[in-house]
């Protein structure tokens, strides 16, 4: 599609910059994804579906490895999936994970440990016995209990390759929620306290540990290059007198997903955090790595869904409701966050009625978009698609409700592949004894 002009009325049709790469309308006014008509995978598939394109999310990757060289990883839990884990992995990204879960996911995938970077803030000593022995390529150290834990599992000799996550008291413009590099952090070891000092001495003196370098991550869904910057000048001045080979910058990267709403690109993100770095005085031989997951995801996929059951409250509003909702996008419940919906089967229309799109879950707060512009023309048994859903959509999905959780396709070529199966009931019922 042609490059974007930024819209801001809302009842325009969806802008192309809201829509995967590949995204075309079809002479009869379908959406076409990766030469698949959308429509028609609604219609084979079932809904939700999650469609993915697998061109952007190539773009991304390619992108980002273009943009912060080798090194860079794809923060997995933005979505993860064995053929997404291998994609990423193909395109010759890093996989970070933050769980054993994770972990399996993608050493299933056939992504060799080598390529894979370990997180989190409480990992059991089951996940780092498992990261050891796998042979992650690193581990990013989160707290002390965690390196005493290492200490034990690995033993003298044994030089695991660490990071030391560290917090450096940036506060970013973003939801509280996913702010991360602030002094109130569960995340990290503050760099103003002293606590990071402390644990740079333990992991210096550890025979079972080799400290490879630094790791801070501010926060996620963050637009403003200024908030990168500043951590970046906080993180230069206590980096460079360790005199260590790498520093990596986490993601948090923002995408829009709504009209009126412009990101940074990934190659801009790069190129201001690496020049404030270099410039405040990092070393050219210095690695400086970064984990992006929404920025590569998240305008890659759209949901589809079907309105099952329309409702006019007299004088107060009308409520579409879907067939699926807080179980396959909890973001709107969880941060409040926007979201456009559209007609897939009629791209171009203009969205001039206003509704409140709901699922169909029991209870109130199920809202997927609390002032919804969608056609005038949607109506029962309609489709209706919400774009910018390929991150932290499927990945925190749930089956509230024992409703089972979509399928997710990938598109490409005119080929459409299911990566993810649609939940069934016999599955929801697999873990009971
Ligand atoms: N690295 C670390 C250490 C992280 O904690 C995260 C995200 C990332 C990288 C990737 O950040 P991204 O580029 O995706 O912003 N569920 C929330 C987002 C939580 C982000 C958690 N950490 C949401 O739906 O907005």
């Amino acid at each position: 599609m042609a490059s974007p002009s930024i819209q801001t009325d809302p009842t325009v049709p969806i802008p192309e910059s809201l829509l995967p790469m590949t995204a075309t309308v079809r002479a009869d006014g379908h959406l076409e994804v990766g030469g698949c008509d959308v429509v028609a995978l609604a219609e084979e598939l079932g809904t939700p579906l999650f469609i993915y394109d697998e061109e952007h999310l190539r773009a991304r990757c390619r992108e980002a490895v273009a943009a912060f060289g080798d090194g860079v990883a794809y923060a997995s839990k933005a979505f993860l999936c064995k053929a997404m884990a291998r994609l990423a992995h193909e395109e010759g990204l890093y996989l970070d994970v933050a769980s054993g879960g994770e972990l399996a996911t993608v050493l299933a995938a056939g992504v060799p440990a080598d390529r894979v970077v370990l997180h989190g803030n409480n990992k059991s000593s089951d996940e780092l016995a498992m990261a050891i022995s796998a042979g992650v390529r690193r581990i990013v150290v989160d707290s002390l209990d965690e390196i005493d834990r290492i200490e034990q599992l690995a033993g003298p000799g044994a030089d695991v390759p660490v990071l030391l996550r560290v917090t450096p008291g940036v506060e970013v413009h973003t939801h509280e929620f996913v702010q991360t590099g602030q002094e109130d952090s569960k995340f990290g070891l503050s760099i103003a306290s002293g606590a990071a000092e402390v644990a740079l001495e333990r992991l210096r003196a550890s025979s079972a540990i080799e400290l490879k370098g630094i790791h801070a991550h501010i926060g996620s869904q963050v637009f403003d290059t200024g908030s990168f910057a500043r951590a970046a000048e906080v993180l230069a001045d206590f980096f460079i007198p360790l005199g260590l080979d790498e520093l990596c910058v986490g993601g948090g990267l923002g995408v829009a997903y709504v009209v009126g709403e412009e990101a940074p690109s990934l190659t801009e993100w790069a190129e201001g955090t690496i020049a404030a770095l270099r410039s405040r005085g990092v070393a050219p031989e210095v690695t400086i790595t970064a984990e992006p997951g929404r920025s590569i995801v998240a305008q890659a996929a759209l949901t589809v869904y079907r309105v099952g059951t329309i409702k006019e409250v007299a004088g107060i509003r009308t409520y579409l409701a879907v067939d699926g909702g807080m179980s396959d996008n909890p973001r709107p419940v969880l941060y409040g966050s926007g979201y456009e919906a559209f007609d897939p089967a009629d791209v171009r229309a203009v969205r001039s009625r206003v509704a409140r799109v709901v699922g169909k879950h029991c209870e109130s707060g199920d809202v997927i978009l609390p002032e919804a512009q969608v056609p005038p023309a949607i109506g029962v048994g309609s489709l209706l698609a919400t774009p910018v859903t390929g991150a932290y959509g499927y990945s925190m999905a749930s089956t509230y409700n024992k409703v089972p959780r979509p399928a997710v396709v990938f598109v490409a070529d005119g080929i459409a592949r299911v990566v993810v199966r649609r939940e069934t009931y016999e599955d929801l019922a697999s873990l009971d004894v």
